[in-house]
């Protein structure tokens, strides 16, 4: 089994409340997997379990071959496995190159870490303007960079994105999944959980479609932004 994550019958509650219905997926190496569903399906739910912050009742997790089951959050993130989370979660009162700082805290590798700070501003010009710049001052796309450059730091293997269009305006939707783009190619494997189903199918390789806590189907994305249901229920018509 060559993938990166394996996801296997995963179920999980809030409560007497059963959010995940036991789903099954998979990231292999170098690829951009979209998680598409629409409100409360379940998909924040999926990337907060896969990042340890919340225990499944039943299923198993298995990352580079390895069972998650009782790896801690820190250190799935000292292995690689990367969150932004849905609202981007950036630190208002501390600056950008402050937030940035803070993706590198599972690291002791401190000249690599001035090292890929730099790598960050020459990928993220709009951030290099504003190293100095109070996070919370930023716009909304701004913020979500903030976001994935803190991601970023922390050297993944696998990013998982929640959500990084949401609330942001035509032009900056545009530059954050070109920028989604250029990270995979960079060769980091991304699962992208987007409500934007369309340009989330249009940038990644495979998809899976997320109702109700159950996956009701998964294919290529081609195949998926082509088939009448997906159109009808997540593209408009
Ligand atoms: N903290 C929580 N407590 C109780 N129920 C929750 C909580 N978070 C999410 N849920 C419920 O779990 C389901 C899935 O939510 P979520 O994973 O946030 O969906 P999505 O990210 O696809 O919008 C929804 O029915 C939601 O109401
Ligand atoms: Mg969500």
């Amino acid at each position: 089994m060559s993938a990166l994550l394996h996801v296997q019958d995963l179920k999980v509650s809030y409560g007497g409340i059963q959010a995940l219905k036991g789903i099954s997926l998979e990231v292999r190496a170098g690829e951009l997997v979209a998680l598409i569903g629409s409100n409360g399906a379940g998909k924040t739910t999926t990337l907060k379990t896969l990042a340890g912050l919340l225990r499944p009742t039943e299923g198993s997790i298995h990352y580079q071959g390895d069972d998650l089951a009782r790896v801690p959050a820190h250190q799935r993130v000292r292995d690689g496995l990367a969150l932004v989370p849905e609202g981007r979660g950036v630190f208002a009162r501390l600056t950008v190159a402050e937030n940035l700082h803070m993706g590198a805290y599972t690291r002791s590798d401190t000249a690599d870490i001035a090292a890929d700070l730099e790598r960050m501003y020459a990928t993220f010009p709009r951030l290099a303007e504003r190293r100095q710049q109070l996070a919370g001052t930023l716009s909304g796309g701004e913020q979500q960079l903030v976001a994935m450059a803190r991601a970023l730091m922390s050297r993944p293997k696998l990013l998982m994105l929640d959500e990084p269009s949401m609330g942001l305006a035509p032009l900056m939707v545009a530059k954050i999944f070109e920028t989604v783009r250029e990270i995979a190619a960079q060769g980091v494997s991304i699962l992208l959980v987007e409500q934007n189903a369309k340009l989330a199918l249009q940038v990644a390789q495979r998809g899976y479609v997320l109702e109700s806590g159950k996956i009701t189907l998964a294919d290529a994305a081609a195949t998926l932004l082509g088939s009448d249901g997906v159109r009808r229920a997540y593209l408009g018509g």
